[in-house]
């Protein structure tokens, strides 16, 4: 039988729980107010279903758990990063590893390696910490995604592509000496966790090639787009997730990667690189931020989860029920006719919350005013990716985004289907009182990543 035709449902089973709790709406309101109604400001305690982020919320397996016990924790040289860097080999097909604490950790090293002040860095759309370590390291980051991906109604199947025209009129601007590399992510995070295609990562390379500018892959959930290129580009139905990924590093020179996505782990990330001279900056570099060149600033027992959650996340069966659950949600969202970016993403459901709350002003704030709404509507946790994740440019301003997002972000293999239908329940209620909604005005900034730590205040 094809395991295509079965349902997303889960391929394994539950061995051991966390207990959580339901609040009052009293308290919610008390815990909200608290947290200036920024969603990351809450305590976990307070969250009924978090759907902040799937990063480093996963659930392990026996399998990574016993691995864990395994943990040789020698400074220099442990066995676990050895088994690491076979599996990185082995799937994504980079030579070289350096293990980092987690994605952005890998972001700081290849940006110091790669970047000279001046230099520009294209990408198919920013995301938060890849941007901002550019920017440290003196770049200056330019968007070369397709239109289409600015479009949460447009149905484009890949809406992750890089408009080669952008990217051609970049280098025709500022010339190909300025730009070290194009950041490619795979899926598209702030798009919506949308897909790339290989036949326009091919082309991108194509290009890249002919201007001497190097590819990195942000793989923090490129299996997660092998999923969707086999699902939906010509040529690659029948075949498997491992050979798509490996396929897909072979267009580019090096990867980022935040191992607490696709890689089932709590903590975790790596550059990998197929270049002798970066790697060797690169690992020299990551003893001043993280930790020697064997560990990077991860445990031994770090490094083998990570590898061993390499080896499952790559099956086709965790991947249709982990993309399925998303789907579910989503399909039952559409049904109810409320906004949400199509087509659903790999690993959130986004809801649009400028066609949610069109009566608000883009400084009113609609993305953050729904993550708070949602939460004092029944206790799930979910995150703005609108205007305030955009933060400023250069001369102050607020960046603008196209898209006003809420993110309800699936941990892999945390939720079952009824959390899921309590989700949707919480949605369509709210939906129903959206015209009672009003905005918020932020009243504490901070400097870098303002998301993680602004205040707001409700306007009435
Ligand atoms: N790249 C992408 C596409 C990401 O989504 C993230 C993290 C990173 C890089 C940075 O990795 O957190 O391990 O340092 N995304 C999380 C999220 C925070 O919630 O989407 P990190």
């Amino acid at each position: 039988m094809s395991s295509k035709k079965r349902s997303w449902a889960e391929p394994y089973k539950i061995k051991s729980v966390e207990l959580i709790k339901m609040t009052t709406l009293e308290q919610r309101k008390a815990a909200l107010a608290e947290a200036g109604y920024n969603t990351f400001l809450l305590k976990s305690e307070d969250v009924y279903i978090d759907l902040l982020t799937d990063s480093g919320t996963n659930a392990m397996s026996d399998y990574q758990w016993a691995g864990m016990m395994l943990g040789d924790e020698a400074y220099a040289g442990s066995k676990n990063y050895y088994n690491l860097e076979k599996a990185v080999q082995k799937y994504y097909g980079y030579k070289y590893l350096v293990p980092t604490h987690q994605g952005r950790g890998a972001e700081n090293l290849i940006s110091r390696v790669l970047i000279k002040p001046g230099d520009f860095v294209p990408g198919n759309m920013y995301f938060t910490t890849t941007r901002a370590h550019q920017e440290l390291a003196g770049g200056t980051f330019v968007d070369v995604i397709i239109d289409e991906a600015h479009d949460p109604s447009s149905l484009h199947p890949f809406k992750g592509n890089v408009d080669l025209n952008k990217l051609q009129a970049l280098i025709d601007k500022v010339g190909a000496k300025k730009i070290p590399y194009i950041t490619i992510g795979a899926t598209v995070n702030l798009a919506g966790g949308q897909p790339i295609s290989l036949e326009n990562l091919r082309a991108v390379r194509a290009l890249c090639l002919k201007h001497g500018i190097k590819v990195v892959l942000d793989a923090t959930r490129a299996m997660e787009n092998a999923y969707f290129i086999q699902q939906r580009e010509k040529g690659y139905a029948d075949k498997s997730l491992a050979e798509i990924l490996f396929e897909t590093c072979s267009y580019s020179d090096a990867a980022t990667m935040s191992g607490k996505k696709d890689l089932l782990v709590n903590i975790g990330g790596f550059l990998a690189v197929n270049d002798w001279d970066i790697f060797e900056e690169a690992r020299n570099l990551v003893v001043l931020f993280e930790g020697l060149h064997t560990y990077g600033g991860l445990a031994g027992r770090d490094m083998e989860a990570m590898a061993r959650g390499i080896e499952e996340a790559i099956q086709q069966d965790h991947m249709q029920a982990r993309i399925g659950q998303v789907e579910y949600v989503g399909e039952k969202l559409i049904e109810l006719g409320i906004p949400i970016v199509r087509p659903i993403g790999g690993h959130a459901v986004f809801l649009d919350a400028k066609a949610f709350l069109p009566q608000l002003k883009q400084l009113e704030f609609p993305a953050q005013t729904l993550a708070a709404e949602l939460y004092l509507e029944s206790g799930i946790r979910s995150m703005e990716r609108g205007v305030v994740s955009a933060g400023r440019n250069k001369a102050g301003e607020h960046n603008m985004p196209k898209l006003e997002l809420v993110r309800l972000t699936f941990p892999r293999r945390v939720y079952t289907q009824a959390h899921c239908d309590v989700l949707v329940e919480s949605v369509e209620s709210l939906y129903s009182r959206r015209h009672e909604i009003h905005g918020l005005k932020m009243i504490y900034e901070p400097k870098y990543l303002r998301f993680f730590q602004a205040r707001f205040e409700p306007l009435k």
